[in-house]
């Protein structure tokens, strides 16, 4: 049986894994009308793995007997100047969400629910891979210097992105 310290925590991580991809999916949005094809290709199957991200807590918060609350969304915001904002705003972001799960773990800790802990271990690993392909390509993107030929380089190249 879960806490309700720990449930309320996973439920509020749950709703910002579906921020996540609620703000990546705005972002795919933005980057189709640019238009930049790759950029968006990229950026919607990100919003898809948030989601898969926000139903890894929704399975385990049933499985550990907790109940799952799902809360309103906050809308995204839908301009951005240029791809380099877009992906300064996405590493921003991770580096946000590693934060929170973080928080958590140390939530986790003090209240001594090692299935939490261990179940959150996942998420550690997974957000250093998640700021280091954010990171990535901002520096891809500041190194072309809004170069618009080396830019649509890029974007057929996260274009390939499966
Ligand atoms: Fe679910 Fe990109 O962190």
């Amino acid at each position: 049986m879960l806490k309700k310290s720990i449930e309320d925590a996973l439920n509020k991580q749950l709703n910002a894994e579906l921020y996540s991809s609620y703000l990546y999916l705005s972002m795919a949005a933005h980057c189709e009308t640019i238009p930049m094809k790759g950029f968006a290709k990229w950026l919607r199957i990100q919003a898809d793995e948030e989601r898969a991200h926000g139903m890894k807590f929704f399975d385990y918060i049933i499985e550990a007997g907790g109940t799952v609350k799902l809360t309103k969304i906050d809308a995204p915001k839908t301009e951005w100047k240029s791809v380099g904002e877009v992906f300064d705003q996405v590493y921003e972001h991770e580096k946000k969400v590693t934060a929170m799960i973080h928080g958590l773990m140390d939530l986790a800790i003090k209240e001594k629910d090692y299935a939490t802990i261990n179940f959150l271990g996942w998420f550690v690993k997974e957000q250093v891979e998640e700021e280091a392909n954010a990171s990535e390509i901002q520096a891809q993107i500041k190194m072309m210097g809004d170069i618009v030929g080396h830019l649509f380089w890029l974007d057929h190249e996260l274009g390939k992105r499966e």
